[in-house]
């Protein structure tokens, strides 16, 4: 008995073959536009480190949000980049400083303020994260001033890397839920938590629903990772930690149960939406969250994704529209429900 060939290229021969054959797809509707927020008027400042990412003054953000939302992305997150950071927490008290994150008419709750005013349908995310303000870089509070300039002096004269300085996580989650409840106010749908902080979840959820923000989401930056690929995007943010690094709190990228770990305590505390952050290189954790978890997924595929791509597909050694393609199928595949990404006006152009 002659057995025929297998043929499975007949499902690939053609591209009507293909589409009807086609596991995965995505569309504008399940992206998300991050956007940098400065102070200023008429300001698009490029990024150095991420080539065709801009920093809008709010005006221009406001433009900037009507194409994004005319492309039909539904949403986009917010990140605040004050001026002069580095001054911020030197030139000012305590009090003055902490006053800068959750003011009401900070730089974020204006932005969130005047896009919704603007476009009232789009979904408004914001980042709630101290790196952008701090004059350490660091995502939260540290633990007493004195271990910050010791820490600075031991960068330069130590052989081994002891902790000279400790993130206060009980103190930063305060703030956090201070400014994820000014964000709210602003009129931001959805508060972003990124710290990595134990409890943001459960106290930001306290603190929108003490103030009657039951409707207020919250999508926690659950799975973290401490990532090499937000480089370039600490040149955007300018959140560069100063000494030190993210290890104590972002997640080891060995590991895929502590991520689980954190997805379950999560929810446990009240998160809508779980993200996985960065993407490209974690889709098998993406993958396990969404094999052992019903709440909706997000994947954020990071700067240093976007960058390499960019800078490879500047030297002519590949084509930047059908890697980014790829990447989205494959964050898609992999079990994203959302995707936020720098290509986000990009891919919704790509596949209209
Ligand atoms: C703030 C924050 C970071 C990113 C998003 N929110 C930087 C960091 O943790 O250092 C990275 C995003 C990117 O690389 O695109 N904590």
């Amino acid at each position: 008995m002659v057995f025929p060939l297998n043929r499975q290229r007949r499902f690939r021969r053609t591209p009507a073959l293909r589409k009807l054959f086609a596991e995965t797809s995505f569309s504008a509707s399940d992206l998300v536009a991050p956007l940098f927020a400065i102070d200023g008027k008429n300001l698009a400042e490029p990024i150095m480190s991420m080539p065709g990412v801009l920093r809008y003054s709010v005006d221009n953000l406001i433009r900037e949000t009507e194409e994004i939302y005319k492309l039909g992305i539904p949403a986009v997150l917010i990140f605040g980049v004050p001026e002069k950071t580095t001054a911020l927490r030197r030139k000012r008290s305590k009090e003055q400083f902490e006053n800068a994150l959750y003011d009401e008419n900070g730089l974020v709750q204006k932005a969130v303020r005047e896009i919704k005013r603007a476009i009232p349908e789009i979904i408004v995310m914001t980042d709630v994260c101290l790196c952008s303000y701090t004059s350490h870089g660091h995502c939260g509070i540290l633990r007493n001033q004195k271990s910050e300039s010791r820490s600075k002096k031991k960068k330069f004269n130590s052989c081994q890397s002891p902790i000279y300085y400790e993130i206060d996580n009980d103190k930063t989650i305060d703030i956090l839920a201070k400014i994820a409840l000014s964000h709210a106010e602003a009129g931001a749908d959805i508060v972003a938590p990124s710290s990595m902080m134990d409890g943001q979840v459960k106290y930001i959820r306290e603190a929108l629903d003490g103030k009657n923000f039951q409707n207020t989401m919250l999508m926690s930056y659950s799975v973290k990772y401490a990532s090499n690929f937000y480089t370039p995007f600490r040149e955007a943010a300018n959140s560069k930690p100063a000494f030190g690094d993210r290890k104590s709190y972002q997640l080891d990228f060995r590991n895929v149960r502590e991520a689980l770990r954190e997805v379950e305590s999560d929810i446990n505390e009240g998160a809508d939406i779980i993200m996985v952050k960065p993407a490209m290189a974690y889709l098998d954790v993406l993958k396990e969250i969404k094999n052992n978890f019903n709440t909706p997924l997000a994947a954020y595929s990071v700067s240093g994704e976007y960058s390499m791509v960019k800078a490879a597909s500047a030297n002519g050694w590949l084509n930047e529209k059908e890697v980014a393609m790829e990447i989205a199928s494959s964050i898609k595949r992999a079990g994203a429900d959302l995707l936020i990404t720098y290509w986000a006006k990009c891919l919704a152009e790509w596949i209209k």
